[in-house]
């Protein structure tokens, strides 16, 4: 595998994937890897002819200091893991790099963006937005694969590439989990021995409470899920919505969306910790 941290040194590479009419499969990350970031290359390895991945951490979308900084890294590690998945190319730029400029564009994801991580964090997406359209424009893959774990993050590049009218296609893969159903997070590696131990009640929670669908309105389903994570002493629900899959948008009943997820983001002291699930699909009427 490649390491190149120069967007001269990526098209260089790039143009030679090109000549020989190699499909491009990219994964972008911030790092501090673990199988679920893993899951995705060896996704765009069955789905394209070249795997190229990213590390950076970008800083335009923590709307916190403290969680810019206390973001693991790894950088060589990083290298390590992908390089046993057949990723070829790995570029890991400086900040400079990614932006010789500060970054003043301003995306509109309208109701997108305005719930949940939107609400909650608020600017994230819009640099979410802006490292992602810049690291498509210096990579310009066929294809680029994103977990769903973040399912707004989805949503919202999903809309940007429609928005700038891309010829990326995104595709969304399934999230991987501990085998105590705790999904797989870069910040896990932050919680503490207590709260890692509390930390698959969320997971166990959302799973256990598709039992109760339809029986259980959505709003009895929302206080139920609350109730039981908060009962943890380490954890702290920040929000549980219970909204349509395509919008986003909060549901009331079960009945108004033929895609209806959960999406949740929880608090472990600082550590904020983010998990979905999905209640009903196109594909699996009750
Ligand atoms: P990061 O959190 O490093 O995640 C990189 C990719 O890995 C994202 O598409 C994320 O959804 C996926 N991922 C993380 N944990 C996963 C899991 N348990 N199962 C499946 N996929 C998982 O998301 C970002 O970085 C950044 O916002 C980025 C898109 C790179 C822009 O900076």
């Amino acid at each position: 595998m490649k390491i190149v941290k120069t967007v001269a040194e990526l098209s260089g590479q790039l143009a030679s994937y090109r000549k020989e009419n190699r499909k491009i499969g990219f994964v972008p990350t911030m790092g501090a890897l673990h199988q679920g970031h893993l899951s995705l290359v060896k996704e765009a390895a069955s789905q394209a002819d070249v795997v190229v991945a990213s590390v950076f951490v970008n800083p335009n979308q923590f709307n916190n200091a403290d969680d810019l900084k206390r973001y693991p890294r790894d950088l060589s590690k990083d290298a390590a893991m992908l390089e046993a998945v057949k990723c070829e190319l790995l570029f890991a730029p400086d900040v400079n790099e990614v932006y010789p400029e500060e970054d003043k564009r301003v995306f509109d994801f309208g109701s997108l963006e305005t719930v949940m991580e939107g609400k909650y964090r608020p600017g994230h997406f819009n640099g979410v937005a802006q490292v992602v359209s810049r690291l498509f424009d210096m990579v310009k893959p066929d294809k680029a694969f994103f977990g769903l774990k973040d399912f707004q993050q989805l949503a919202v590049i999903q809309n940007l590439v429609q928005q700038l009218n891309l010829k990326v296609e995104i595709v969304p893969c399934a999230i991987i989990r501990e085998d105590d159903g705790l999904a797989m997070s870069s910040r896990n590696a932050l919680l503490t021995e207590e709260q890692r131990k509390n930390a698959p009640e969320i997971a166990r929670t959302l799973f256990d409470s598709c039992n109760f669908v339809p029986e259980l309105t959505i709003e009895a389903l929302k206080k139920k899920v609350h109730d039981e994570i908060n009962k943890s002493s380490e954890l702290e629900v920040e929000y549980f919505e219970i909204v349509d899959g395509y919008t986003l948008q909060a549901v009331d009943n079960w009945t108004d969306s033929n895609y209806i997820v959960g999406c949740i983001a929880v608090f472990a002291n600082k550590i904020r910790l983010i998990d979905n699930v999905t209640y009903k699909n196109k594909d699996h009427e009750y």
